[in-house]
């Protein structure tokens, strides 16, 4: 039986990870976490509570802060892996702008941290693959008609993607230096159930439902919407458990680059007007709205961005259910598990 340790699984998209690798595989899991503010065991809980005990058996948690290094005791609990995938970050672009220095601990010094731990497991016992979940932020805003390939400069517009672009290179250094077995992936706009309520798409809901307007980012003259492309977490995870089980042949030219990049996309790009139009169609309610010029009165936070999903789709990779039944499907889960949806 495969183990994986997966950082920062009381996060939103980790625990549907988890979930998901419960329910196609037989592996052990173990989490790492740290469980601060966006962190809540009660996702685990909540989402694993649909299994039996044999299935929620095999979920291990361990606390661990990754801004120190990974100690002999937290090393034993962990126990010897087969997979590494990387989550544990901070993940809010706001309080990065407030608190840089607090995200370059987290996700450069923490990344740090994970990947000597992944080092000394890959020269013991040999490591099958250490996963390194970046971000289409990167590569920073997407003028219209621009998709960022993989290997794309970056350009990061806030310390949230810059801290995210260091933690990347680290691991690309430790593939280049120690040999490691490292893929990175671009994931875009993540949601579904659970997702911290701060986030657009839970904010979104509660505000229709309650009849309170939603503020919509846009340009400096408040004709067009900022876009995504979006993409619900159970589809990540099938796209990451895709990337751990697939060979994926060499002769596949990754522009050089000796660790693999792989974006996960949506398969559709929605602007954030269209969205909470399908939010409220989805609710029967009448939609209110201000267009606000987001980015003039708080810089770092971009109208566009855009990647290419080419890659994985070449790979024989898409998501499998259209992103508009996807967000019916969370509207309709959060209305009637309202209690996610409060803030
Ligand atoms: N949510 C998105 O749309 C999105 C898009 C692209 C990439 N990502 C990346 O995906 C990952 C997960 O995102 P999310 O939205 O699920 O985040 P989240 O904020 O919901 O979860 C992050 C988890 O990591 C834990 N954590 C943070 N710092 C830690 C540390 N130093 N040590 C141990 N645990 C720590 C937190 O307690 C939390 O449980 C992040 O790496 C993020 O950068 C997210």
């Amino acid at each position: 039986m495969k183990k994986v340790l997966i950082t920062g699984g009381a996060g939103f998209i980790s625990h549907h990870l988890i979930a998901f690798l419960i329910q196609n595989t037989d592996w052990e899991i173990i989490s790492l976490d740290r469980l601060d503010y966006s962190g809540n065991l009660n996702r685990l809980d909540d989402i694993l509570s649909q299994f039996n005990d044999d299935f929620k058996g095999r979920v291990r948690l361990v606390f661990h802060d990754l801004k120190a290094e990974i100690n002999p005791l937290v090393k034993k609990e962990i126990g010897d892996v087969d997979y590494i995938l990387h989550l544990a970050a901070g993940s809010h672009v706001d309080r990065s702008i407030k608190y840089p220095l607090e995200f370059v601990m987290d996700n450069v010094v923490g990344t740090c941290n994970i990947l000597n731990f992944a080092k000394e497991i890959h020269e013991k016992n040999g490591l099958e693959r250490f996963l390194y979940f970046s971000t289409d932020e990167v590569f920073g805003p997407a003028p219209i008609g621009i998709n960022y390939k993989e290997n794309d400069r970056y350009n990061s517009t806030n310390p949230y993607s810059a801290s995210k672009a260091g933690g990347e290179e680290l691991a690309v250094a430790y593939e280049n230096t120690y040999s490691l077995p490292i893929y990175i992936t671009h994931t875009m706009n993540v949601f579904g159930e659970r997702q911290h309520p701060e986030k657009y798409i839970p904010m979104c809901i509660k505000k229709i439902r309650d009849g309170e307007p939603v503020t919509i980012h846009s340009d400096t003259k408040k004709k067009v919407p900022g876009s995504r492309h979006y993409i619900h977490a159970e589809d990540v995870a099938s796209a990451v458990y895709f990337l751990l089980t697939k060979k994926i042949e060499n002769d596949i030219n990754w522009g050089n680059a000796k660790c693999p990049k792989f974006n996960i996309v949506g398969a559709e790009e929605l602007d954030n007007l269209e969205l909470a139009k399908l939010i409220a169609q989805y609710q029967n309610k009448e939609l209110k709205f201000n267009l606000v010029d987001f980015h003039s009165s708080r810089p770092g936070h971009d109208l566009r961005y855009s990647l290419s999903g080419d890659k994985m789709k070449q790979l024989g990779w898409t998501p499998n259910i259209s992103v508009k039944d996807r967000i019916k499907q969370v509207v309709d889960w959060s209305l009637l598990n309202s209690k996610w949806i409060e803030y």
